[in-house]
């Protein structure tokens, strides 16, 4: 029996998933709703394929029924992880996914009871959002116990320098994100919404120093399940011209996208435009993350991650998570470092954790 599926197989990451997990000697069932998709990616990794709707319940229960544990990359998924959650937990397959839809976060820690009933586990966020940063934020949390406020700042999507960063799927996801919860940040253990591009701030990093903003990053969601720490933000560092632009449209950004018409239109446009990052930008491209915890009395512990390109990392860590879910007897719905601890991420090659600033 093949051990594991991976659904969204023939996405921009769920193929970097296939390669990675087929380098690491895994054979996983490949998944998605479109056989003329999947048929020439299994033939190419010599894998079994099965095509099927997340739309038709029994079909997707019937190939779930196929295999221990699903690592589920089709998004976006405040439209996708519904289905596939449940028919994990009416067959009993340990469920795993790549979102940073705090939402989706929500549902799924919704469905703790059921999965330890059911004896699996249920991990969301196994991909670039959020291991690193919930590695990097139980690590200073455990440092300063008593921390009442967290930041945590990702340096790994927008340079600058004009090459694609993100793929067309994270694109849409963030476009149905920002319509259907806009900006968040924590505050007394509530999400509490504010504009964006709100709040700009510079952060010092490693590599040098980056203006940043608040953005919906899912460590406002997970951090408080890590730690329960209760006032959280989440920093995206972009480069300052945009962030300027998110100054002048984001209280109204939200708005503009609430016709699904318009999040079509725009989706559709995305899919033309968007390639998703260059093997070479992959290759060389290096991601940051800085997570400081504090307390009333002023206390601070803060530290920092290095890491790799921010979808090959998602692929090298999902087939690590797939490996330590199989191996294990995790159940219920937990967030990475729960079910990992906090060093996980470095076990990827060319990941580095920093206590202090160089110099
Ligand atoms: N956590 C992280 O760090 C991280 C990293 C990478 C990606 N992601 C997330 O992963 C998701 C996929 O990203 P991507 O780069 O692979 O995007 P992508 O290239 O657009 O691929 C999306 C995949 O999802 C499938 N899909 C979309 N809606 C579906 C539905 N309703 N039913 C069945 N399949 C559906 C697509 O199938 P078709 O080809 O048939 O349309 C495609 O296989 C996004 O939500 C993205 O934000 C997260």
């Amino acid at each position: 029996m093949t051990e594991w599926m991976l659904y969204g197989a023939t996405g921009y990451t769920g193929r970097l998933v296939a390669e990675a997990a087929v380098k690491r000697g895994h054979r996983p069932l490949l998944a998605g709703r479109s056989a003329d998709k999947l048929r020439p990616l299994a033939e190419r990794l010599g894998l079994e394929w099965v095509a099927v709707s997340l739309d038709d319940a029994d079909g997707l229960r019937r190939a779930v029924a196929q295999v221990g544990l699903v690592y589920h990359a089709a998004g976006p998924f405040l439209h996708t992880a519904q289905p596939m959650v449940h028919a994990c937990l009416a067959e009993g397959a340990h469920y795993l996914d790549i979102t940073g839809e705090i939402p989706v976060y929500q549902m799924v820690f919704g469905l703790d009871s059921a999965a330890r009933e059911r004896g699996v586990a249920l991990l969301s966020g196994v991909g670039f959002d959020v291991v690193p940063s919930d590695g990097l934020i139980r690590y200073v949390a455990d440092r300063l116990p008593g921390a009442d406020r967290l930041e945590v700042v990702v340096d790994a999507l927008g340079t600058g320098d004009g090459a694609a960063r993100v793929s067309a799927g994270t694109t849409k996801s963030m476009l149905e994100l920002i319509a259907a919860q806009g900006n968040v940040v924590r505050r007394d253990g509530r999400l509490v919404r504010i504009p964006f591009g709100a709040a700009p701030r510079r952060f010092r990093f490693p590599h040098g120093e980056r203006l940043a903003m608040p953005a919906p990053w899912g460590d406002v969601e997970m951090a408080y399940h890590s730690t329960g720490i209760p006032n959280i933000t989440a920093y995206l560092a972009f480069p300052p011209t945009l962030v300027g632009l998110f100054a002048l449209t984001g209280p109204v950004v939200g708005l503009m996208l609430k016709p699904a018409g318009v999040r079509r239109l725009l989706g559709q446009a995305v899919d033309r435009l968007v390639a998703g990052p260059s093997e070479a930008v992959r290759d060389r491209g290096r991601s940051w993350i800085c997570a400081r915890a504090s307390r009333a009395d002023g206390r601070r512990a803060e530290a920092w991650l290095e890491t790799i390109e921010a979808y090959q990392f998602t692929a090298a860590i999902g087939v690590r998570a797939v490996e330590r879910v199989l191996d294990s007897s995790l159940r219920g719905a937990l967030t990475p470092s729960q079910a990992f601890g906090a060093d996980f991420a470095l076990e990827v090659e060319g990941t580095r954790r920093y206590d202090a600033l160089p110099g």
